[in-house]
């Protein structure tokens, strides 16, 4: 835990993936083992992205083109990366982030036929070219998502069974994609299992970036 410190890591996974279990214990855990945390949200985590985040998700508001989709949840994430993210990660915090720009490629690009170098593009200018450290996908079967779900939908969430399924292809492509900065979490079990299988995962990549072997690699031969 403690080579989290400094760090810039993200949650992010298909709506009802359990993310934000996972999001809440993994903040308690860090905070436990004496790291400084900053948490944020999107779309919102500051006043001027909150109001971002109630037009997005506003089922009234079904007539948002995609483009229009991208750039509010882009302009919500510049405001979010110069107002909360940049200080917190000059003061030597880890800045736990659920969803980045991970979001935007899965949900605008892969399921919603943008192109996935131009959202990289605006990416970079929303975030002054800042890319996380590391981004935790948590995956599971569409169907299953989607049964977790409240019946309340918003915007987002009303888009179907298809759109959620593409959703969940283009969060696996961007980890085979970036595999040194992506790690997939199976989130299909009880959340106790989870939790266990993100923690094994996360020391894993911690111990590959220090170059030392990685916590599930056989021992040497000798
Ligand atoms: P949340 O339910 O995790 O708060 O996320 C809000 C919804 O917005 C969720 O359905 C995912 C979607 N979303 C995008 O489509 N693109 C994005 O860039 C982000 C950050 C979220």
């Amino acid at each position: 835990m403690r080579a989290l410190a400094g760090t810039f890591v993200v949650f992010d996974g298909p709506d009802g993936s359990g993310k934000s279990t996972q999001f809440r214990r993994f903040a308690d855990a860090a905070r436990a083992a004496g790291i400084e945390v900053v948490e944020v949200r999107e779309p919102g985590g500051t006043p001027i992205g909150e109001k971002m985040r109630a037009i997005l998700l506003d089922p009234a508001n079904a007539e948002m083109t995609v483009r229009t989709e991208m750039l509010l949840y882009m302009a919500s994430r510049a405001q979010l990366y110069e107002q909360r993210i940049a200080p917190a990660m000059a003061s030597g915090a880890m800045v736990l982030a659920d969803r980045f720009v991970s979001s935007t490629l899965a949900y605008q690009g892969t399921a919603g036929g943008i192109d996935e170098d131009d959202i990289v593009a605006v990416g970079r200018v929303a975030t002054g070219n800042h890319v996380p450290d590391l981004t935790v996908v948590f995956d599971v079967a569409t169907e299953v998502a989607l049964r977790r779900l409240s019946p309340l939908l918003d915007r987002m969430e009303r888009k179907g069974h298809e759109f959620h399924a593409r959703v969940r292809a283009g969060y696996l492509a961007q980890s085979r994609r970036w595999p040194e900065r992506y790690a997939v979490v199976d989130s299909s079990t009880g959340p106790d299992e989870v939790t266990a299988s993100l923690m094994r995962t996360v020391q894993s990549w911690c111990a590959a970036r220090r170059g030392a072997p990685r916590a599930h690699a056989a021992p040497p031969a000798t």
